[in-house]
């Protein structure tokens, strides 16, 4: 699958979408310590063992560069950057029955921002999936050539 890039010197500094989500009973924030072990075993149990994998080296950063959502104290979806390698977003996902209410769109526009105001010029959406997702929300262009990327060599 190829990766995509986006401009994040073209995004408007705008955190209005965690207000969007608050209104519906959504928090998005970041993960803390306590919670690791809780949110590394939920991506295993939803997604997938190599999602798990990433989520707890997104986890080991500090600051963590990781975001969650979480709705009546129980994890709904989430999203990693510089986990699978520096400048690369993703993993993410949203619980299946919760998906179409802006959540994965707040975890993807938290990361992006907060990899701005790191100092990143650029993201990349590593081993696209919904391509027109990343379009939409972001502006996302595909990569020429990008596949098999940074995973070119990888055991698994
Ligand atoms: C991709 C995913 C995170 C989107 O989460 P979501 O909470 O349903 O997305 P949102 O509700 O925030 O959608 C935001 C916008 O993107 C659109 N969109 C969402 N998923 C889309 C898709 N697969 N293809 C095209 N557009 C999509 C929505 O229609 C919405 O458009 P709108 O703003 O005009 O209403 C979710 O579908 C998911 O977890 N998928 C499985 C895991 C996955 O594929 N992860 C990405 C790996 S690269």
């Amino acid at each position: 699958m190829p990766d995509m890039l986006v401009k994040l010197y073209n995004l408007a500094d705008d955190w209005g979408f965690l207000a969007e989500q608050a209104a519906k009973g959504i928090v998005i924030r970041k993960p803390i310590g306590p919670e690791k072990h809780l949110l590394v075993a939920w991506v295993k149990q939803h997604f997938s063992d190599v999602w798990s994998s990433e989520t707890d080296q997104a986890l080991s950063n500090h600051p963590v560069s990781c975001f969650v959502a979480v709705q009546n104290q129980q994890i709904i979806g989430f999203a990693c950057y510089d986990a699978t390698a520096l400048g690369f977003f993703g993993p993410t996902g949203v619980l299946e029955e919760n998906r179409g209410r802006g959540t994965g769109k707040a975890l993807l526009l938290a990361c992006m921002l907060d990899m701005k105001l790191k100092g990143y010029g650029y993201a990349i959406i590593g081993w696209v999936g919904p391509a027109m997702f990343y379009e939409k929300v972001v502006g996302a262009v595909m990569i020429p050539d990008s596949t098999p990327s940074v995973w070119k060599t990888w055991v698994h």
